[in-house]
């Protein structure tokens, strides 16, 4: 199954302008709770953006966080030399990257590490089992959304001009799957996209 585990500002943003992780503003997150290391055990490949991969390789290289499990990026590009050899790009796009995972023959979950890009294109591909965020007692107010959004002020002519009914594309739509609220105010909720 492919989930994500991925902490988010109140305002939804799961990096800072500069990209930092909203986890790393999170005065009592250090791997060790938030659900994180239950998540972790059942967990037996990862998947990420090639943004995200790009970010943390130098950090990972000095120790491998993930051991001998397999790590898939998507990307269009080749990686680079000094990935590991578990580290597997290049993926056809994200249907081609999901197919290639299935087919692994992995033991466990899939951790769809991030960023936001590859959450969404996972999601939008009905690639994704599992939405896990975990919202996060603090506001980014800039950054990286989870999701696309276009914030709008109120407008009357839009209004009228909407006949007060609801705009035409439907919403995407989730199941809560489990909810935890931990001791720092945090709240673990777990989606399962309706398909
Ligand atoms: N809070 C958390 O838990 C958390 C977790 C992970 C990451 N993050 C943060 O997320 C930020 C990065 O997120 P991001 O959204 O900018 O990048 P991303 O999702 O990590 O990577 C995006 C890249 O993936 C590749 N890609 C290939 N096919 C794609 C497709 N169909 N759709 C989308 N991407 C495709 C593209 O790279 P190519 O150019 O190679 O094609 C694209 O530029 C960082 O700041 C990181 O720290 C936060």
């Amino acid at each position: 199954m492919m989930r994500t585990h991925i902490g988010i500002s109140l305002d939804g943003f799961l990096a800072s302008a500069s990209g930092m992780p909203a986890w790393d503003f999170q005065p009592t997150f250090d791997g060790s709770g938030h659900g994180y290391p239950e998540f972790m055990a059942k967990v037996g490949a990862v998947a990420m953006g090639r943004t995200s991969f790009d970010q943390g390789l130098d950090d990972w290289l000095g120790a491998w966080p993930w051991g001998d499990k397999p790590i898939f990026v998507l990307t269009s590009r080749p990686l680079p030399g000094n990935a590991p050899p578990h580290g597997r790009g290049r993926a056809g796009g994200v249907e081609g990257l999901a197919e290639r995972i299935r087919n692994a023959g992995i033991d466990g979950d899939v951790q769809l590490l991030g960023g936001a890009k590859t959450v969404r294109a996972f999601l939008d591909a009905g690639a994704l089992d599992r939405l896990g965020i975990v919202v996060l007692p603090l506001l980014l107010h800039r950054g990286i959304p989870l999701f696309d959004t276009e914030p709008l002020s109120f407008s009357t002519d839009a209004w009228r001009e909407s006949g007060g009914q609801r705009d035409a594309s439907p919403p995407a739509a989730f199941e809560l799957d489990s909810q935890q609220a931990f001791d720092d105010g945090s709240m673990h909720l777990v989606y399962r996209p309706k398909r």
